[in-house]
């Protein structure tokens, strides 16, 4: 299903989970495009850290012409795109009853709306060819209810449920897309939870070690792979099992 050479384009790929992925993937012996929408300079400086086999793309999810210059532009100086990870994303937290239009909509619009429009233009180019995966990087927030992250919650949850969708669209066309559902992670974006919040959100999981952002990169980079030619359609937790 994979060609070798194909690269794969992680979005939000400098820092945290996403950078994790990248590393993952080029221990690999692939090829990645990365997609940054802060700190040019230090992001490319992780082009000369990792060599010829890393580019790095300026992206920000809400701009809604990017995406066919960006798959354009990556194809032009790397070669065919073979899978993508819809990584990049962000968080607020905030009471419901509080929120406002403007912060609903953002959240809805990054997480999901960004999604969706990349991975339109990359199914685009995939289609073509009958090869391609893609892996969305949705939460546990998706699946258990978390005060505090209704529109992160429901925007994840609509990543699962396209994650279905596509599936069904292009299983026929040999194109996988799949979701991982990571829980607390410690990274940037959790780095402002009070150590309370972190001990109730990981008081469920079975495991002693917790999750780190390794952890997701290989159940991502197996998804990816021929390892998981006869999955689609699945969400599979990295939660240390709170959801078992
Ligand atoms: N950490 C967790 O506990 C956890 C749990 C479940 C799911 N997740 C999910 O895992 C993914 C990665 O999270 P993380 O913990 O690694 O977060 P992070 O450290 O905050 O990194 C977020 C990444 O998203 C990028 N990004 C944010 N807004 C963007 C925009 N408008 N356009 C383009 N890129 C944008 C950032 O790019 P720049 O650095 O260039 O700004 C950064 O690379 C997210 O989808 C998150 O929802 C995380």
């Amino acid at each position: 299903m994979n060609d070798r050479d194909d690269v794969t384009l992680v979005t939000g790929g400098s820092r945290g989970i996403g950078r994790a992925i990248v590393e993952k993937i080029l221990e690999d012996g692939r090829r990645v495009a990365l997609t940054f929408r802060s700190d040019p300079e230090s992001v490319r400086k992780l082009e000369e850290i990792w060599g010829d086999d890393v580019r790095v793309f300026p992206f920000d999810l809400a701009d809604r012409e990017r995406p066919q210059s960006l798959i354009h532009e990556i194809e032009t100086d790397m070669g065919p795109i073979g899978a993508l990870v819809n990584n990049a994303g962000i968080q607020r937290s905030e009471l419901t009853a509080l929120m406002s239009d403007a912060s609903w909509d953002e959240v809805l619009d990054i997480n999901l709306g960004g999604a969706f429009r990349l991975s339109r233009e990359a199914l685009r180019v995939m289609v073509g060819r009958r090869r391609g995966a893609i892996v969305n990087i949705a939460s546990l927030s998706a699946l258990n209810g978390v005060a505090g992250q209704s529109a992160y919650a429901a925007s994840k949850a609509g990543l699962l449920a396209m994650t279905r969708c596509l599936a069904r669209e292009m299983g026929r066309r040999n194109i996988r897309v799949n979701a991982v559902v990571p829980g607390f992670v410690a990274t940037d974006m959790t780095s402002g939870l009070t150590q309370d919040a972190i001990d109730r959100l990981r008081s469920h999981e079975c495991l002693p070690d917790g999750v780190t952002p390794q952890d997701v990169a290989r159940v991502v980079a197996f998804l990816l792979s021929d390892d998981a030619a006869g999955i689609t359609g699945q969400a599979l937790p990295v939660d240390g099992g709170v959801s078992a």
